[in-house]
């Protein structure tokens, strides 16, 4: 077993939804698996005047609900983690106070400043980190999307950090990352000769990435109205998802080998240029006794903000030039999905032997995880072919704990490896390739299309891959 990483984690934003929802359950897993080292401590930090006891209380209430499984004897243990400090971001004392409660341990291998917070807090928190003297090189800084809404914002925010911390010392949190289904894609087209001779536009006609969520934007109307799919989904998780489907074969599993070949597929991104007809976006309506985005809690009723895009891209290099790359995203759809589907040419005999069957793999990263290949099989008692799938289960396949993305991030954070971490180009390419759909919709007079709560989307999407003669997964056989 490798030798675990002695560390203080200092949570900002430690009593913010996403510590309680995610950040503090993942971390109480990791613990009582064995995976965190026992000296291992984690400050809590924010504005609220807590005593550690009454943080305490508050993460028995709030945090404790989300975890699944939980056993008295290791929360009383993982309880003894954790210690709180009230801090106001605009406060130096505040942070002198902080350097002293880390300086009470000067033999941890890594102190992890996990910025929970509005990207606002981010330049003057790295600042005044740096002031204390907190930036040292065993100092890691993670940050929470959303970096930017734009270009502009999102560089900025770069700019902000790298005055104070290396780029080895930022960890830039998609959670997507963390999804071993998606991990999955490198071994399975760079370690298994199979697929990847055919991973390219002389065999495949289309590839599809969706993810699709039923829940609405529930409590988050606030944030999300001035937000959209397209920041909240495209230009991370959707973008992640094609790096891993489109990447050329990296020199080593390197972190930054991976993330050069990453950058490439997002500078290979052809211009949208003709934005209505390869960038489609809709909103979702009542319907079905649901509310429509408008009458969402804290939306206003004139909101044209997307709750649904889909965008016709396509990759311009020798690998995939000509072959569209479909991608959407929606809330209040009919069924919860994250997938990827490439969809094979035809024979090139035109059926002549056999009645046509496509071929198709389907790697869904949820709510299975799983590899689907659709196959011709002979029909019983016929020379006709009938269409099966061939069905790898990978939860079965590597059998093991399978932890939830966060957990899986927080420790490699905290073991130092950036792997599943995107690097400030790779981030700054993305919001290139998008700001231009983002500028067009603001000038434009043209609402985003509506769509019933509960259906499969918009009309509209249908018909821009209908115009090549494709069609989205759920409705081909
Ligand atoms: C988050 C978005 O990044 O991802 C949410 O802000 C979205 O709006 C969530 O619901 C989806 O994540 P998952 O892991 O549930 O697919």
């Amino acid at each position: 077993m490798k030798p675990q990483t002695n560390f203080d984690l200092v949570l900002f934003g430690a009593t913010g939804d996403l510590a309680m929802r995610k950040l503090l359950p993942a971390l109480y897993q990791a613990h009582a698996a064995g995976l965190l080292h026992p000296q291992g401590r984690i400050l809590g930090v924010s504005r609220s005047k807590f005593s550690r006891e009454e943080f305490l209380a508050k993460v028995g209430r709030d945090s404790k609900i989300h975890i699944k499984n939980i056993e008295d004897a290791a929360w009383a243990q993982f309880e003894q983690r954790i210690d709180y400090l009230s801090l106001d971001v605009g406060e130096a004392a505040d942070f002198s106070a902080l350097a002293d409660k880390v300086n009470q341990r000067p033999d941890t291998d890594a102190v992890v400043v996990y910025l929970s917070t509005a990207p606002k807090f981010f330049a003057p928190a790295c600042e005044k980190l740096a002031a204390a003297g907190l930036n040292a090189p065993k100092v890691r800084i993670v940050l929470e999307k959303p970096l930017g809404t734009d270009l502009a914002s999102c560089r900025k925010i770069n700019e902000d950090v790298a005055a104070y911390f290396q780029e080895n010392q930022i960890y830039r949190i998609d959670h997507y990352l963390g999804k071993e289904g998606l991990q999955n894609l490198l071994p399975l087209r760079f370690g298994n000769s199979l697929f990847e001779p055919l991973w390219n536009k002389d065999y495949i006609q289309s590839v599809q990435i969706t993810i699709a969520e039923t829940l609405g934007v529930e409590e988050r109307g606030e944030f999300y109205d001035i937000t959209g799919a397209l920041r909240d989904m495209v230009q991370n998780h959707i973008v992640q998802m094609l790096c891993f489907t489109a990447m050329e074969r990296p020199k080593s599993l390197a972190a930054d080998d991976v993330r050069d070949e990453k950058l490439k597929v997002i500078q290979s991104l052809k211009p949208l240029n003709d934005i209505d007809k390869q960038a489609i976006r809709g909103q979702y309506a009542p319907s079905a006794g649901l509310n429509g985005y408008a009458q969402e809690h804290k939306v206003p009723v004139d909101s044209r903000t997307e709750t649904y895009v889909a965008i016709k891209a396509e990759i311009d290099n020798p690998r995939w030039a000509g072959v569209p790359f479909y991608l959407r995203t929606g809330k209040r759809l009919a069924g919860r999905t994250a997938e990827i589907v490439l969809n094979f040419k035809p024979q090139p005999d035109d059926g002549k032997l056999y009645a046509a069957v496509p071929n198709r793999i389907v790697i869904s990263l949820q709510p299975q995880e799983t590899v689907r290949v659709r196959l011709a099989v002979k029909a019983v008692g016929s020379d006709r072919t009938v269409p099966a799938e061939m069905v790898l289960d990978l939860a079965q396949a590597a059998a093991g704990r399978r932890a939830e993305a966060y957990e899986l991030l927080l420790r490699e954070v905290i073991d130092g490896r950036l792997n599943l971490f995107n690097r400030r180009d790779e981030l700054e390419a993305a919001w290139a390739w998008l700001t231009p759909v983002l500028e067009h919709w603001a000038a434009s007079p043209v609402p985003p299309h509506l769509y019933p709560a509960g259906s499969h989307g918009v009309e509209a999407a249908r018909a821009m891959l209908a115009e090549n003669g494709d069609l989205w997964l759920e409705e081909q056989d």
